[in-house]
């Protein structure tokens, strides 16, 4: 397949509204018509006729671009959709009379994710005769956070080091970051976070002037893939880069500083996205330290960047990581809720929350975060973690799009999902309306704004929100270390753009373009790639319980690593019994942050679903879940059973190893089979840890030391 752009024309008779590129498309089909409803399709050929490099063909092993497309000339015209109605992102393609095919975006955009959306057509094997799409994708906000450190390290990263940074540097391996810029778009990103939320000495400095070539640099290369630069900013920029005394946000010397240091960044970086926060969090400086809540830092952000289009990304990742173990009463699974619930409407209309998908930290299992659904006047983002930090650090395989369809599925007993949260849809969002300035004055304004109406009408006005997740992707050739941390990637972008998308669905997807169209090799590592999340739980996490990982790497099983330390996280297991009393009755009360119905479905034992029993409830070795077994039986026989399907996951890849390229191959195998003996070691130890305390042996007398 040759996509190269040939030449400019009208699609005249077609019905055009404006100009179009012809791309020639090898035998396959005659021609393809690119066009967007704006008109602006010129730049947009390139984009597209570099899209088969997208998730696929990073593995090594890209399937052959078109392989199973079926298209004949004539095949079937279909009619040309209204495109009056397309957002700029929306896009169309069409089967237009003699077998051409049209690319029909309603802005630039729209053209490039119509580019993208037929090469995945052909690398999938999609039947291409009579073609009728019509795309829009669910949210504004498609974003993905880079943790990546000017040095060149990225936290929690797995995949080799930043792509964007390396020796204090940003941007020098433009060629790399173009790539990385493909791949993003191909899977309809449209906004990156280029450095680590913990924004130290070195990134704060990104802000200055004499950086900004640098930011500028990248983001001229990102926009021309239809994705705009964020940058994480240090909440005390003003002391460490404005030498003022204070980074109170109410003190008119620090908005200013923050007014004119904005104005600069969006003069250079048309486009720029704005800024993401990590404020008093894990030792971050931020508000608190000068008496302000959230709202007043994050409004004063919104303000200096509303004059330029920017959004303020806050995150919601707040709690007290110097907690006394000894101190029962602080649960960090509330602070989220604690905190920002009751600043629900208090935010500009420019201010995003970025809430994480569970109350704690991205564990393996983990209930979904109540903030989530409980914010009704705040527009909010999804935080998913696709770099694999407690989910086996990209050396296990563990799916997660399981896990995050969970997640986007849930709610809590009125019918409005999570998914439809994020988006700002159903049941009285509203938006709070506050466009900001300094002269539109403080939070409880009640300006006309403020009387806009959200609900479907928000998600298609104003709304900002959507989802962000953290990158696992780095320098190493296939991007993400293990291959099969690609899925996780490509069906983060892919969840995004439609978040009814299937997990399975999006599996076999990424198999056929990062692995060809072989149907044997399709079955075999879609059945691998749906069981890993339940594999990986069953021999880490039981019961929702979580946190037994060695402390700082977090790579590995140490039970108590977290039990005495002072970031909130335990098991409280004893000779009796385990788990965290959760409960309004009597714990900690987290429970009743929840809708009525959920809250009451958590509050007990007997409806608590048995994989969280343990997050919600302390209850004895003894106490039996729904399946009949007993806690410390189930705990036993799952940690067997998870080691065993580790060791069957290096089977089933081993049973394909003559329809993958070698090299390909021997990488997963070999984490692959580090997998099933670390799977083995936590089996042991986890089994052996319960075993010593509650005295109770395993009913089947396997081996317990
Ligand atoms: C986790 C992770 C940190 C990260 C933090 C965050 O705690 O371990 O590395 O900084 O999340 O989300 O801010």
């Amino acid at each position: 397949v040759d996509l190269s752009a040939e030449t400019e024309a009208g699609i005249g008779d077609e019905g055009a509204v404006g100009p179009a590129i012809v791309v020639g498309l090898a035998d396959a089909v005659r021609d393809i018509w690119v066009k967007s409803a704006s008109g602006a399709a010129g730049t947009q050929a390139g984009a597209g006729a570099g899209a088969g490099a997208g998730a696929g063909a990073g593995a090594g092993a890209g399937a052959g671009a078109g392989a199973g497309a079926r298209a004949g000339p004539g095949a079937g015209a279909t009619e040309m959709p209204d495109m009056g109605t397309f957002g700029d992102e929306d896009y169309a393609i069409r089967s237009g009379k003699d077998g051409s095919i049209y690319l029909l975006g309603g802005g630039e955009k729209g053209v490039l994710y119509a580019a993208f959306g037929f090469i995945r057509l052909l690398q999938t094997g999609g039947d291409i005769r009579v073609l009728q799409t019509v795309e829009r994708p669910a949210y504004p906000l498609r974003m993905i956070d880079h943790w990546d450190n000017a040095d060149g390290s990225v936290e929690r990263g797995y995949a080799g080091g930043s792509l964007f940074f390396n020796d204090g540097r940003l941007g020098e391996r433009l060629d790399r970051i173009r790539d990385y810029a493909r791949l993003t778009a191909s899977i309809g990103i449209n906004a990156v976070a280029v450095n680590n939320v913990n924004v130290h000495a070195e990134e704060t400095r990104l802000l200055a002037p004499e950086r900004l070539d640098d930011v500028a640099r990248v983001a001229d290369v990102l926009r021309e893939y239809g994705i705009a630069l964020y940058l994480s900013v240090n909440f005390a920029a003003p002391i460490e880069l404005g030498g003022l005394v204070t980074a109170d946000p109410l003190d008119p010397a620090v908005a200013a500083w923050w007014r004119d240091t904005t104005d600069e960044v969006c003069r250079r970086i048309p486009g720029f996205g704005g800024f993401a926060v990590k404020a008093d969090s894990e030792h971050r400086p931020g508000p608190f330290t000068y008496g302000r809540d959230h709202a007043d830092g994050a409004n004063m952000l919104a303000d200096v960047l509303a004059p330029h289009g920017g959004t303020v990304i806050w995150r919601c990742f707040v709690y007290d990581c110097k907690q006394d173990w000894r101190d029962r009463r602080t649960d960090r699974a509330r602070a989220a809720y604690d905190h920002f619930m009751p600043l629900d409407g208090a935010f500009r209309d420019n201010v995003v929350l970025q809430i994480k998908h569970g109350p704690m930290d991205f564990q393996v299992r983990e209930p979904v975060s109540p903030l989530l659904l409980g914010l009704r006047r705040t527009q909010i983002a999804l935080e998913l973690q696709i770099t694999q930090e407690y989910t086996g650090q990209q050396r296990h395989l563990c799916y997660l799009l399981p896990m995050w369809k969970e997640v986007l599925d849930f709610e809590a007993g009125d019918g409005r999902t999570v998914a439809d949260a994020a988006g700002g849809r159903k049941g009285g969002t509203k938006v709070a309306g506050r466009l900001g300035g300094p002269d539109t004055g403080g939070r409880k304004d009640g300006s006309a704004d403020a009387d806009r109406q959200g609900g479907e009408a928000a998600a298609m006005g104003g709304w900002r929100g959507g989802l962000a997740a953290v990158s696992n992707v780095g320098t190493d050739a296939n991007w993400t270390g293990h291959l099969h941390a690609q899925a996780n990637w490509y069906g983060y972008g892919r969840l995004a753009w439609d978040p009814s998308a299937t997990a399975e669905a999006i599996g076999r997807e990424w198999i056929r373009m990062a692995l060809g169209p072989d149907a044997s090799v399709e079955e075999t590592v879609i059945k691998m790639l749906m069981d890993s999340h339940a594999i990986y739980e069953s021999y880490t996490a039981p019961l929702g319980v979580g946190w037994m990982v060695q402390p700082n790497h977090h790579y590995g099983p140490n039970v108590d690593g977290y039990e005495y330390s002072p970031w909130g996280t335990y098991h409280y297991a004893d000779r009796a019994g385990i788990g965290v009393d959760r409960t309004v009755a009597t714990g900690t009360g987290y429970a009743g942050q929840y809708p009525p119905a959920a809250a009451a479905m958590y509050e007990s034992p007997r409806t608590c679903p048995d994989e969280l029993l343990l997050f919600f409830h302390h209850v004895p070795y003894d106490a039996r879940l729904k399946t009949g077994k007993t806690v410390i039986q189930h705990i036993y026989d799952t940690r067997f059973e998870g080691a065993e399907r580790a060791a069957g996951l290096l089977a089933a890849w081993n049973s394909i190893a003559d329809r993958l390229p070698a090299r390909v191959h021997m990488d997963v195998r070999a984490r692959l089979a580090h997998q099933a003996e670390h799977a083995r070691e936590w089996r042991d130890q986890l089994n052996t840890y319960f075993y010593r305390k509650s005295g109770i042996p395993d009913a089947q007398g396997r081996t317990i030391y």
